[in-house]
């Protein structure tokens, strides 16, 4: 569908904030932008990397849950497919045509397998996780009825303390069971360590990654002595990749926040100490807002409240970087270190603000992440 088409009899302010080719300040505010400059450098940024490394790269679809986006991690970083953490996520990718599908999550409601076991029909691969014997026979059971295979990998709890087996043994039985069962096809191990991607320290990431491989490595062994050699070994989010990918033992990553970066894991430090949202990833996503009312000299208040926001009900991130523009084309710059709670900026005695523009407008693209484009003021 053409862009005309795509907009046509929308209302601009009522149904949407913007169409294509409006110049910035027509935008209405409170609005979600992304910034395609910087996502796509952030695509480049991770394929590069997974590429360097010999790694596939899944990109996790759960930050953004839009196909544009993921097309763009395709087509500019080489991501191999998807991952999502909903039967109705996989649902919109392959109907889309995405071709590999990843569900990194158990699926246990019988309707939901169901309509899981329905997917390879639009000709996609589609994998999911499991760790109970009782589900293999249920997935089994759906992917024969509807004449499908659905690919599984094993998931190992390899230290967030939630899905997934503890041991080698269970993990062996789940794969032996999975192996012998008509529909099903065993693919691997999905190993993320989800607790430790925020933590602020690299080091103590670090040791956290190095139990999760150690594990994983004890588990592709005794796999391996019962002939079941994993094709997958996937997990790594974007404040463990580089861990997973010098490990030897994982191949696959399932990066996802790094393409939009978000106030709470731009927190956290790389190597050398430094926010990994100073230079290792950009911020794209951001609010665009205009300021209401300026009628104290200190004060601008913007429409961007706390429910514009909803990661702002969080403490440490209420004292968020809002995308403004001084009318005088001071830029960004002229807000710095402007702290914002509840949609009040505390500024110096400035002319009233504008909204700053976007590179891009597909707001209906990009439905609001909690906390994403939410620059915390250090
Ligand atoms: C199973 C799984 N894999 C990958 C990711 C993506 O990791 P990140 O957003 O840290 O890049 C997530 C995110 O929570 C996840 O739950």
């Amino acid at each position: 569908m053409n862009i005309e088409a795509k907009f046509a009899g929308l209302e601009v302010g009522y149904d949407v904030p913007a169409i294509p080719g409006m110049s910035e300040e027509e935008i209405q505010t409170p609005c979600l932008i992304l910034d395609l400059d910087a996502l796509e450098r952030n695509i480049r940024k991770m394929g590069e990397y997974a590429k360097r490394h010999n790694m596939r790269h899944r990109a996790h679809g759960k930050m953004h849950k839009s196909v544009d986006v993921l097309r763009l991690q395709q087509e500019l970083g080489g991501a191999i497919g998807v991952c999502c953490q909903k039967v109705s996520e996989a649902e919109a990718f392959a109907r889309a045509g995405i071709k590999d599908v990843l569900v990194s999550n158990q699926v246990r409601d019988p309707a939901k397998i169901d309509r899981l076991a329905r997917l390879p029909r639009y000709g996609a691969r589609i994998t999911v996780c499991v760790d109970d014997l009782a589900n293999v026979a249920e997935l089994s059971a759906a992917a024969r009825k509807h004449d499908t295979t659905l690919e599984c990998l094993v998931e190992i709890d390899c230290g967030a303390g939630r899905c997934g087996v503890n041991t080698a043994a269970e993990a062996v039985a789940i794969a032996n069971t999975i192996a012998a069962a008509p529909g099903l096809k065993f693919t691997g191990v999905q190993a993320y360590q989800g607790a430790m991607q925020h933590l602020e320290r690299y080091e103590d990431r670090k040791t956290k990654l190095d139990a999760a491989i150690a594990q994983v490595e004890e588990v592709i062994e005794a796999l391996k002595k019962e002939g079941l050699e994993p094709e997958l070994v996937s997990g790594g989010g974007t404040g463990s990749y580089y861990f997973e990918s010098c490990s030897g033992v994982y191949n696959e990553l399932q990066c996802g926040s790094y393409a939009f970066m978000d106030a709470d894991y731009g927190q956290i430090l790389d190597k050398n100490g430094n926010r990994i949202d100073k230079g290792e990833w950009e911020n794209a996503l951001f609010i665009l807002t205009g300021v209401m009312s300026h009628a104290k000299p200190d004060k601008a208040i913007c429409d961007a409240g706390l429910k514009a926001r909803a990661g702002a009900l969080r403490p440490d991130l209420q004292r968020a970087r809002l995308v403004c523009r001084h009318p005088q084309g001071q830029g960004r710059d002229a807000l710095a270190g402007i702290r914002t709670r509840q949609g009040i900026l505390k500024t110096g005695p400035l002319p009233p603000l504008v909204a700053r523009s976007v590179h891009s407008n597909r707001p209906n693209e990009c439905p609001l992440k909690t906390q994403s484009g939410h620059r915390p003021i250090e």
